[in-house]
């Protein structure tokens, strides 16, 4: 039996896959490509395929016998999200389709599903719980979040049994220093950080400084990607013991503003650099932070790194690392 991980070229899938390879799972990767690394592909098999392709699914489905599915495959940029929905709701929404199609005819009934925060637009409060109300303010979220009610539907008249994990904001690398995060663009404000520290670019800019938070910078809860990469594991056992279909937040519960990103960047590093205040992105949320105690409830989820010293530390030995 294998586990299919769609997406899995991809910073968090390549982590998932180490994880699960690691625990003596037969690994199947299946993914375009378009913002995946193939060198990060280092366990398990490869196949170079397309959700839009129904055929390309099922030669996979005929090939190994996939026990459960593990689906990260999407576009992830919200301000690209904005401009070109088509793109978004195409890949994100209308591909998911063509893979749960084939999942149901050849009898795969388990998926753990990568979903974010984002499909709690600007919420209520926070700490964010899974049952608050979710209003995505940009087709990125949306798309997510149309997914999450597909898989409703699809327990409901196919019995189809799901983990669906919002992340909030995934970061750090690999403690070994085998892979790491490898965006083209990057927006993501640690990597770029670092891109400052490092001389890459000349300074880093503060997304709005006039946010009603600690200190005026939008908070987020930084989550460790091998943190993530044991969720999905566990998330798997659990499907595996016929746990319910259900949804997780997965946080450290812990807000972290732009600030303190940069100064644990600085102090990490031991770099200086120069800082900017710039306008506010459009479409942030002041702040978002998990409550995370329904993963480490039910799945016995314990994140191993929620300093984010340890998360920018693990990502700077990769960023130094990638640089050669
Ligand atoms: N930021 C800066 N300067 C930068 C880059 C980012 O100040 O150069 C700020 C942003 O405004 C934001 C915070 O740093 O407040 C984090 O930004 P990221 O782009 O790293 O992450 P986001 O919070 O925007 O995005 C993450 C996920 C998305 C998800 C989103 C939900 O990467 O997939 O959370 O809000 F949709």
């Amino acid at each position: 039996m294998a586990v299919l991980l769609c997406g899995g070229a991809g910073y968090i899938g390549s982590h998932v896959n180490k994880r699960l390879y690691r625990e003596g799972y037969q690994t199947v990767t299946f993914d375009n490509l378009v913002y995946g690394h193939r060198e990060a592909v280092k366990w398990g098999d490869f196949i170079q395929g397309d959700l839009k392709d129904q055929n390309a699914i099922e030669q996979v489905f005929q090939k190994y016998d996939i026990e459960a599915v593990i689906h990260l495959a999407a576009y992830a940029y919200v301000g690209e999200s904005v401009a070109e929905p088509e793109k978004y709701y195409c890949n994100n929404v209308a591909n998911t389709l063509n893979l749960l199609h084939v999942m149901r005819k050849y009898g795969c009934r388990k998926i753990i599903f990568s979903s974010t925060c984002a499909t709690y637009g600007e919420p209520e409060r926070v700490p964010i719980v899974e049952d608050m109300p979710q209003h995505p303010v940009n087709p990125y979220g949306a798309s997510k979040l149309m997914i999450e009610r597909i898989f409703r539907d699809y327990e409901k008249a196919y019995g189809m049994q799901y983990v669906v994990f919002r992340y909030f904001n995934a970061a750090g690398a690999d403690p070994e220093g085998e892979i790491g995060e490898d965006h083209d663009p990057e927006t993501h404000l640690i990597p770029l950080l670092l891109d400052a520290a490092s001389g890459k670019r000349k300074e880093a800019k503060i997304f709005g400084t006039d946010y009603k938070t600690k200190d005026g910078s939008c908070v987020r809860d930084y989550i460790h990607v091998y943190d993530l990469g044991t969720a999905h594991l566990l998330g798997l056992r659990y499907l595996e013991n016929g746990g319910k279909s259900d949804f997780f937040n997965l946080g450290n519960e812990k807000g972290v503003s732009v600030w303190e990103a940069v100064n644990s960047v600085k102090r990490v590093t031991g770099r200086d650099f120069k800082v900017v205040s710039a306008e506010r992105r459009e479409g942030d949320p002041a702040e978002l932070v998990a409550g995370s105690e329904k993963a480490k409830q039910k799945l016995g989820w314990k994140p191993l790194y929620g300093e984010i010293d340890t998360i920018v530390e693990h990502a700077w030995k990769w960023h130094e690392r990638k640089r050669g």
